[in-house]
């Protein structure tokens, strides 16, 4: 058998930490950032701005809805200014007109991209690595856009390998791994996968089936799995252990990417 260890560790502050880094060496006193509605790295902009001193923007994919919704809200609550953009907009959110335009509205800002996932968030991630203590073969994550992954395979030991646990259906995540180690370090590495096989047919889809497995793995390990991210991954993993995928004796480390629940 393999054997399997979980690691705390929300990618949202080392995806974060970098850019902050580079705002504030700019001088920007404001952040700007996309996302949907339902967005964890909205509410992490909204909290790191607030901690960190800094305005913040969150350009929010689709029409408002009120009352806002806990994300939302909470993002608020923190002090970030919500903007609305319809679908077909947002789809040109990284072009330069589109960039323009806001800063006609809001001035000058730092841009942070849908997810938070660029250059500065890949070096972030590739910090994790070297911070586990015990020996492992596999680390695995889930994979939204790509910067985690990218960075933990960056980040990893010579002998070492990641596989990152597709919650989108597409297939286009490995181009997007390979663009942000491109962006990151000038070169992409080997060392990394993404399994294609457990995203339950696309974002934030939850049918019965992972639904009872996360309640299950949750209730045993004694945290709440995220069903968005964390589920896709742990079932994935338990599922190639089950089938024999990983040779005996690999040992394998899966990031819980969501908050600390004991912290
Ligand atoms: C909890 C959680 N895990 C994993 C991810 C995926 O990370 P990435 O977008 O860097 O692939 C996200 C989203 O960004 C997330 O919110």
């Amino acid at each position: 058998m393999s054997e399997l260890t979980l690691r705390f560790d929300s990618n949202k502050p080392r995806k974060l930490k970098y850019n902050l880094a580079a705002a504030r060496q700019e001088g920007a006193s404001t952040l700007l950032t996309f996302g949907g509605a339902y967005s964890n790295h909205i509410r992490a902009v909204a909290t790191a701005g607030r901690t960190e001193g800094f305005q913040t923007i969150g350009v929010i994919r689709g029409e408002e809805h009120l009352p806002l919704n806990d994300s939302l809200a909470y993002a608020v609550s923190q002090g970030m200014r919500l903007m609305y953009m319809d679908r077909e907009s947002y789809r040109t959110k990284n072009s330069a007109g589109t960039r323009r335009f806001l800063e006609s509205l809001f001035g000058d800002f730092y841009l942070i991209p849908e997810g938070g996932s660029n250059a500065k968030a890949v070096q972030g991630c590739a910090e994790l690595p070297a911070e586990i203590t015990e020996p492992f073969d596999i680390i695995c994550c889930p994979v939204g856009t790509g910067g985690t992954l990218a960075g933990i395979a960056a980040g990893l030991a010579p002998g070492q390998r990641a596989i990152g646990f597709a919650t989108l259906k597409g297939g286009f995540l490995p181009t997007e791994v390979v663009k942000l180690q491109r962006e990151a370090y000038g070169r992409v590495f080997d060392n990394w996968q993404v399994e294609d096989r457990f995203h339950f047919g696309g974002y934030a889809k939850v049918p019965q089936e992972l639904e009872d497995f996360a309640a299950d793995f949750g209730a045993r390990h004694g945290f709440e799995v995220d069903r968005i991210y964390v589920a896709k991954m742990l079932y994935g993993i338990t599922a190639m252990m089950e089938a024999g995928e990983f040779p005996t004796g690999t040992r394998i480390v899966a990031v819980v990417t969501t908050e600390n629940p004991a912290a």
